[in-house]
């Protein structure tokens, strides 16, 4: 195997490590062994990566003579509800894991939310290990400690912050990703460089086929990602302040993954993203804080890739712009009735904005609905 890329989260008393590159899985058993002896374990999966991933990882669990059982769930955002959090917790009760033992989520978003959920209330906190295995959990969801499920108010209304004790990104697994799957996670890649690094974004316009075809860019670009993720993290780890900078386009995108449902057949996570970055770069353009230049580069690097860039390529229409901004007021990112949206100066200058008038946002989101 490659010697993974080791990329440090330094928070006292909690600090792990991210390594990434290929061939992870294989070595997870003798990773694991190496860090935190006298462990069992708990995967939990989903039906979906269980038939790709999960005779690997048990294979390697079992070379390294580790004693693991396995919970498997149905695949997919529907799984993020108190109904499938009780059943994982029944399953790591059932299997009689005590605190010093470890659960894995092995799988997307939607895996490491949960499961990191429930790790942290098992038994006042267990410790988890991500081992993510799409493009968009290898950048985002699996580093930081955010967990939680939906309910129907909103998206991860209920959860904690619960950092990992290790997170392994085998960069093989995106092998198996569909394109979109693979598109909606660069989107997320494609984040990092317009909250504050340029130079990034103009490296992922000369890259991104490569990145997309796997070459060593792809590891570079994950490596970058969470390098940048883990130092907001470690100077803001519970979203007091800069960390909502990762924020960016997720306040439109919530909204319109509300309004289509959470139904990934019509739009998937990093799909709302990218539209609402280019939304947030349009909105900041409209306001006189950016150059319309820039939202058209952005819309344009996005829109090379495949992504959607814009509210009409959502199937099915999101509704109104009063539907979306009761959605908008939902999300978590409103304090004391006021919005908080994060905007830019330009590419690589984003900004958080605590005192967005929620009319100008209804406006603005009217006339792009009117296409
Ligand atoms: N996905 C945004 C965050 O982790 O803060």
């Amino acid at each position: 195997m490659i010697a993974p890329t080791v990329v440090p989260v330094e928070l006292a008393g909690r600090a792990y490590d991210i390594l990434i590159g290929p061939g992870l899985i294989e070595a997870a058993g003798a990773e694991l062994k190496a860090r935190f002896p006298g462990a069992r374990y708990c995967v939990i999966t989903d039906e979906t990566v269980a038939e790709t991933h999960l005779e690997r990882l048990a294979a390697s669990l079992t070379d390294a003579d580790l004693a693991f059982s396995s919970i498997v769930v149905t695949p997919g955002e529907g799984s993020k509800t108190f109904e499938t959090l009780e059943s994982v917790v029944d399953g790591v009760l059932s299997a009689r894991m005590e605190r010093g033992d470890l659960l894995i989520a092995l799988g997307g978003g939607v895996i490491g939310d949960l499961v990191g959920f429930a790790s942290g209330i098992v038994r006042r906190g267990m410790r988890f290990v991500q081992v993510p295995t799409t493009l968009l959990s290898q950048v985002d969801s699996s580093v930081g400690g955010k967990t939680g499920i939906n309910t129907r108010h909103g998206k991860n209304l209920v959860g904690l912050f619960h950092q990992p004790a290790l997170v392994l990104a085998d960069t093989a697994t995106l092998d198996t990703l569909t394109p979109r799957h693979m598109r909606a996670g660069y989107a997320e890649v494609v984040k990092y460089g317009l909250i504050d690094d340029a130079a990034f974004f103009a490296w992922l316009e000369a890259n991104s086929a490569e990145i997309f075809a796997g070459g060593p860019a792809r590891i570079g670009a994950i490596a970058t990602s969470c390098r940048a993720k883990a130092q907001v993290v470690r100077i803001d780890e519970t979203e007091q302040g800069p960390r909502a900078l990762l924020n960016l386009g997720h306040t439109f995108g919530h909204a319109f993954e509300t309004a289509c449902d959470y139904d990934a057949e019509r739009l998937v996570h990093g799909e709302a993203v990218a539209i609402g970055m280019v939304l947030a770069h349009e909105f900041s353009a409209r306001l006189n804080l950016a150059s319309p230049d820039d939202a058209a580069r952005v819309k344009a690097h996005l829109s090379a890739v495949g992504l959607p860039t814009s509210i009409g390529e959502i199937p099915g229409g999101v509704g109104s712009a009063d539907e979306l901004m009761r959605a908008i007021f939902q999300d978590k990112k409103v304090k004391r009735g006021r919005l908080t949206f994060i905007l830019t100066r330009g590419i690589g200058e984003a900004f958080i904005a605590d005192d967005v008038v929620p009319e100008q946002v209804r406006d603005f989101l009217e006339e792009k609905l009117a296409g």
